[in-house]
């Protein structure tokens, strides 16, 4: 594999235990957005460089986790939510000081971005934000609805797409329809491997 990939997992996996509630996100939002590029028809590059972004897109939270981690309340303050909305930036900086490439950098800066311009840093609108952005941006939100949080249990893939769909002016539909049917696919083969497990299993077998 791909050593500068395999580093950004590991990278990604000190950015999540950073907080006890986000453990594999990145991991999770890099995947899919992988996936996504692949389903595009992007070049192995740039996949790489969406699983990259994905693997690193909240590294800024690192540079706030003082604020963001320390004290011992989980509600998210207004002054917590100050230091929310810097780190895409101060993500942007960090992979910019280490030489990324550009295309990178941009992803990690606004991949807060809303398509309908409710997003930020800079309230871009539509295709004025980069597509890799645009890809993290659905994936993002659907890992976080997917994992548990203090003030509520993880929503199962279905609810969490129809979530997604009751804010949809924030996606760019290019991006939600095939994201949409990857998750689709996605249960319907756990269903089918359930089916699977469970076929010709009997009544006897499931109570001994
Ligand atoms: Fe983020």
């Amino acid at each position: 594999m791909n050593y500068e990939v395999r580093m950004t997992r590991l990278m990604s996996r000190i950015i999540d235990y950073r907080s006890p509630f986000t453990a594999m996100h990145s991991a999770g939002v890099a995947a899919s957005a992988k996936k996504l590029a692949e389903l595009a028809g992007m070049s192995r590059e740039e996949c790489l460089m969406m699983e990259i972004a994905g693997n690193l897109h909240d590294i800024g939270k690192l540079r706030a986790s003082t604020y963001l981690y320390g004290g011992d309340d989980d509600t998210l303050n207004v002054e917590k939510m100050r230091y929310v909305r810097l780190h895409a930036g101060l993500g942007y900086e960090v992979v910019k000081e280490e030489g990324y490439p550009d295309r990178i950098c941009e992803m990690i800066l606004h991949h807060h971005e809303n398509y309908d311009g409710t997003g930020y840093p800079d309230n871009l609108v539509g295709e004025e934000i980069p597509l890799g952005a645009r890809i993290l941006r659905v994936c993002d939100v659907f890992a976080a609805l997917t994992s548990d949080r203090p003030y509520r249990k993880a929503f199962d893939s279905e609810t969490a797409v129809e979530l997604l769909i009751e804010e949809v002016r924030h996606f760019d539909m290019k991006v939600f329809l095939p994201f949409q049917s990857i998750v689709h696919d996605e249960v319907q083969a756990r269903e089918k491997a359930k089916r699977e497990a469970y076929s010709g299993v009997t009544t006897d077998k499931l109570v001994n």
